[in-house]
């Protein structure tokens, strides 16, 4: 026992109650799946705390388990979300990941520090509730479970600063970490969630990951448990989490953001363990160094506007932007000068070689991210030109694999305004109507370099 958790263990470690008693829930999924002979995981110790629970004195009953729909679909996602949170671990303390300390946050009752292997070095620590902390160390302890690596247990109410106990306990924000939020954003409010991801945030060195579930992910299967009433233990204690989209909220927030849907966990773990709305976030702390040594790009877009004032432009999605729209263009081959390149990018993207290129408007310098280089920095000139509207012409598959172009659509100005993604560049509303106003400036308009998140978004 280490002296982070003398405490705890004098609470007495009766089973938890309240949102405590969540823990025993998904306890219950993970002793089911390790019974399983096609098991994604062995948690061996998922049935000792739950037969602790049963057996404490005065403590209540783990959630019965009736094999209704709603608890068989929350079930399956919580094996699901451990076998991949696993996996993440894994990577994130392996070669490749580098990071040398784990948190997990609310930690319940995860056995990962006793049934995972972990490299030398590493340092893991624990937070929870005190009454969970207390019961989880002592049926630990009865059952003489030695962890695989360096564990710190906290008690910390994680809607308060848990980042001095966390500091106070050896945790060193300087060096690369791994976060879990595994089941909690769910039981708090949404001033609370983004507290706690500001938190992580200030706390994470560069190179350092955190895993979430995506939101939306769950829809189906929370619109379920809702409606039975067997998980209203449960259901009643959910308070909604952040509230807003999640993955533009943390790439608004310094993260590389990694969505992984369910055609990518089919092929991982199997299309029968896949059935109803998963999907999580990884996302990654950029280096500042890396950050800026991001190699420069050159590109050019048109600005290409029918005779009624409707814009053409494309969505893409990257780890740092997110979705985002886009004027067809791209990047300059060697030697090629903008108005060119610009020209050459739209018609291979759209099929129209009847474009009208006009003058110059704006120069502009963005971040992205480049599956095949990382993080960029892109300078952009940008033309007016004008066009018929209608589709793209001809079959452009080859081409939108090629350039990551996911759709394409014509927006009427209203129609922009109302848009939620991001778009390049960011201004692009308020920069239309200055056209429309006044026409093109005499000189292009430098815009220098815009961020694609403005506080406030996401
Ligand atoms: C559904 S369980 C998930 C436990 C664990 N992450 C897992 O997946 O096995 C939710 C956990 O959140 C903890 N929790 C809820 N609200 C908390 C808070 N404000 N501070 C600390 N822990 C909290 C509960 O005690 C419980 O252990």
């Amino acid at each position: 026992m280490t002296d982070d958790q003398t405490s705890a263990a004098d609470a007495g470690g009766s089973a938890p109650q309240g949102v405590g008693r969540t823990a025993l829930g998904v306890a219950l999924a993970r002793a089911a799946e390790s019974a399983r002979p096609d098991r994604l995981f062995d948690d061996p110790y998922a049935s000792v705390f739950l037969r602790a629970a049963v057996t404490a004195e005065n403590g209540p009953r783990p959630p019965r388990g009736e094999r209704t729909e709603a608890w068989s679909a929350m079930a399956a996602h919580l094996v699901l979300r451990t076998a991949y949170f696993d996996d993440y671990l894994r990577d994130a303390v392996g070669p490749d990941g580098g990071c040398v300390q784990v948190v997990l946050l609310a930690a319940g009752l995860d056995a990962r520090a006793f049934r995972l292997d972990w490299p030398d070095g590493v340092r893991l620590f624990e937070l929870d509730l005190p009454e969970m902390v207390a019961f989880k160390e002592r049926v630990l302890a009865e059952a003489d479970a030695h962890p695989r690596v360096e564990r710190h247990v906290l008690t910390a109410d994680l809607r308060e600063d848990w980042a001095t106990p966390l500091r106070a306990a050896g945790f060193d924000p300087e060096q690369p970490t791994a976060w879990l939020v595994e089941g909690l954003l769910i039981y708090l409010e949404a001033d609370d969630a983004a507290a706690l991801l500001d938190r992580i945030g200030a706390l994470s060195a560069p190179g350092s990951r955190l895993a979430l579930v995506r939101d939306g992910a769950l829809r189906r299967t929370r619109e379920m448990a809702r409606r039975d009433p067997a998980m209203a233990p449960a259901t009643r204690l959910w308070r909604g989490g952040l509230g807003r989209n999640q993955a533009q909220w943390l790439r608004g927030h310094g993260w590389l953001v990694h969505e992984t849907d369910e055609r990518q966990l089919r092929e991982r773990y199997g299309a029968d363990r896949v059935t109803g709305g998963h999907g999580f976030l990884l996302a990654e702390r950029p280096s500042p160094a890396r950050s800026a040594a991001r190699p420069r790009r050159a590109a050019a877009r048109l600005l290409v506007l029918d005779p009624d004032g409707s814009v053409f432009l494309q969505l893409h999605h990257d780890a740092e932007v997110g979705p985002h729209w886009v004027l067809p263009g791209g990047g300059l081959e060697p030697g090629e000068g903008p108005l060119a390149g610009a020209v050459r990018e739209t018609v291979e993207e759209t099929g129209w070689t009847d474009v009208v290129p006009g003058p110059e408007l704006w120069r502009w310098e963005h971040d992205y991210h480049r599956a095949d280089v990382g993080l960029v920095r892109q300078h952009e000139v940008i033309y007016l030109a004008s066009a018929p509207r209608r589709d793209p012409i001809g079959d452009l598959t080859a081409s939108f694999a090629a350039d990551g172009i996911l759709t394409c659509r014509w927006f009427t100005p209203k129609e922009l305004a109302e848009v939620t993604e991001v778009l390049w560049p960011p201004t692009l509303v308020a920069l239309l109507e200055d056209l429309r106003r006044d026409g093109p400036p005499t000189e292009p308009i430098d815009l220098g370099y815009l961020p694609n998140h403005w506080p406030g978004m996401g």
